[in-house]
């Protein structure tokens, strides 16, 4: 990793263009000018600073979305420290915020519903204080879009320092992988392969340490997105969250933001069309999670780029997918950073990327790829030998799809790509909880599980139910996938002939509210359509028939989500947050 904070762009602010000068007054001037600045100021000495140690220095926010509830976040009460050091060694003046922290694992029903609640913490946190640039800490699934999203609409100068994967689980003689792991062993559990004692050996071995989970998950894939789209350090994502270089790559971010304040170098001029382009390809080249449709949407919305599903999937049939990692390979993500991290494996891509775009740490992506390796052909594998020839995402369209919906179909059995049979509904993931198991619902192979009312306003947050479970009498007859469909979310750590994101959903009256039990479904994805092979007409006296859920929630935060939620193939940002015009900004006077 070449950590390189002094950056040869041209330094274009002066002291007195500082944004936090609105609120401390001019350096030279200390003791005088208005009463706020004086105010502002004393309030500084009452933190223990003296006038020196920050007047005319860049305010750096480090945004902190450490918590105790957070295993994934840990970590990252220290690694501010080390952040700090960086900003203060580089001449500015750190300021640590906390945030809210999104835990995948604890926040329910989804930390999905809370991904734009963060995203407008940090825009207005960064708005209305004394600040110039930003450090932003986060890394478990829906903190990275998040913490991005607020960073591209309050317009300073970011950098994000992703929290890393922890240590490989281990169990035995097995190397247990987060998300991946536990659903195999819960199966098998299920079926009565494993019992009790092991299960709570595994226990204590799925999780070694901080950090966020270790497969190309959600997590792996939104820093990896981060990385390329060049708001972190070089090299940053795949850095183990526990190793030392780990804590030199969050000293290097807060030397390098003090620079990127005195450069201007906003998220704007980083955060392009060719950027989230990009990003795209490489979520796509390292078979990363679904998810990552729903956030880089989001995100490059906020970036004033417009990116829709259909630029997924042309991007998909360009690149091929080449990081051998669970869920979809064999390896986890300290392996790849040993192969060479993202650095090591961008270098298989330069003909798809854009190389003179500028990054955070360099002046173009070009100059951050220099020297760059992969060490080991296995885990990055070279063009000649994809894992698979195209991306690892489709997107389907169909009477039962009309905006979209998504597979990612390199983790499908290649049988079930091609698929008719019938439909088996659940009309809440409660009821299929509970009664899939039961052999008297007749569910065989062949049929198509749908499940509804799982999406942004159905789940609501649009959980991660969509690898919906296998009754486990087929299980137990060896069943391992089978074709389900969901308006739902999948977690990155997930498999399977899943068809996800189906929107509009069916809460507000998508298609997929109108199917019943015993209907047929085609998925072709080589074709790239999903059909429910039902007439216009009788959907249409369908549609006649069908009543709208009432609301859910009277007030509070879920009223304005209710209200305010858009769509999977628009990301799942707020209406108002999404679109584009002026905030003022605030008077410090
Ligand atoms: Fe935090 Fe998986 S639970 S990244
Ligand atoms: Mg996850």
């Amino acid at each position: 990793m070449t950590v390189r904070p002094e950056d040869p762009r041209p330094r274009t602010l002066r002291p007195e263009d500082l944004r936090s000068r609105r609120w401390y007054g001019d350096s030279a001037t200390a003791g005088s000018s208005g009463l706020r600045t004086f105010s502002h100021r004393a309030r500084t000495r009452q933190l223990g600073y003296l006038p020196e140690e920050h007047l005319g220095k860049p305010v750096v926010a480090v945004l902190n979305t450490w918590s105790d509830i957070n295993p994934c976040h840990v970590h990252l009460r220290e690694r501010a420290q080390a952040v700090k050091r960086g900003v203060w060694q580089a001449g500015g003046f750190p300021l640590e915020f906390p945030v809210s922290t999104l835990s995948e694992t604890f926040q329910k029903p989804t930390p999905m519903l809370y991904r734009n609640l963060l995203a407008m913490e940090t825009e207005e946190l960064l708005r209305s204080y004394p600040v110039d640039g930003a450090v932003l800490l986060g890394g478990c699934d829906k903190t990275t879009p998040a913490l991005l999203m607020g960073a591209a609409s309050a317009g300073l100068p970011a950098v994000f320092v992703p929290a890393g994967p922890m240590l490989p689980g281990h169990w035995r003689k097995e190397v247990l992988g987060s998300g991946t792991d536990m659903w195999k062993y819960w199966d098998q559990r299920r079926t009565g392969e494993i019992g009790d004692g092991e299960l709570a050996e595994l226990e204590n071995g799925l999780a070694r340490s901080p950090g966020h989970c270790m497969t190309m998950g959600t997590a792996s894939t939104l820093t990896a997105a981060a990385e390329v789209l060049g708001m972190t350090m070089p090299g940053a994502s795949s850095i183990p969250a526990v190793d030392s270089a780990h804590e030199r790559m969050a000293a290097a971010a807060g030397a390098r933001i003090v620079g990127m304040v005195w450069q201007d170098v906003t998220p704007s001029k980083i955060l392009t069309r060719e950027a989230y382009e990009d990003a795209v390809a490489t979520v796509l080249a390292l078979g990363g999670s679904t998810n990552a449709v729903i956030h880089l949407i989001a995100m490059a919305g906020r970036s004033g780029v417009t990116l829709t599903l259909d630029d997924f999937d042309r991007i998909a049939r360009t690149v091929p997918v080449l990081a051998n990692l669970r869920p979809g390979g064999a390896y986890l993500m300290e392996d790849f950073h040993f192969a060479g991290g993202l650095p090591g494996f961008l270098t298989r891509l330069t003909d798809v990327l854009h190389l003179d775009r500028p990054t955070a740490a360099h002046p173009t992506l070009r100059a951050q790829l220099e020297g760059a390796l992969v060490h080991d052909d296995e885990v990055i594998r070279p063009r000649g030998r994809a894992l698979a020839e195209e991306g690892g995402v489709a997107v389907l369209r169909g009477n039962l799809c009309p905006d979209g919906a998504v597979i990612k179909h390199i983790a499908a059995e290649p049988r079930l790509l091609r698929h008719t049979g019938p439909a088996y509904v659940f009309d809440d993931y409660r009821t299929l909880q509970r009664t899939i198991d039961d052999p008297a619902l007749g569910i065989t192979a062949d049929h198509v599980l749908v499940l509804r009312n799982a999406g942004p306003q159905g789940g609501p947050g649009m959980p991660e139910y969509g690898m919906l479970p296998i009754p486990e009498y087929l299980l137990k007859e060896g069943v391992r996938d089978m074709v389900r469909i969901s308006d739902a979310r999948m977690s990155g750590t997930s498999y399977g002939a899943c068809v996800l994101h189906v929107a509009p959903e069916s809460h507000v009256g998508g298609p997929l509210a109108l199917v019943r039990t015993g209907d047929t479904i085609t998925l072709d994805v080589p074709a790239r359509t999903l059909r429910l092979e039902v007439d216009d007409a009788e959907l249409q006296r369908r549609r006649a028939a069908w009543t709208p859920p009432p609301q859910r929630w009277e007030r509070g935060y879920g009223a304005l989500y209710q209200e305010q939620i858009t769509q999977a193939d628009t990301g799942c940002d707020f209406a108002f947050l999404a679109r584009p015009g002026k905030v003022p900004e605030p008077y410090a006077g």
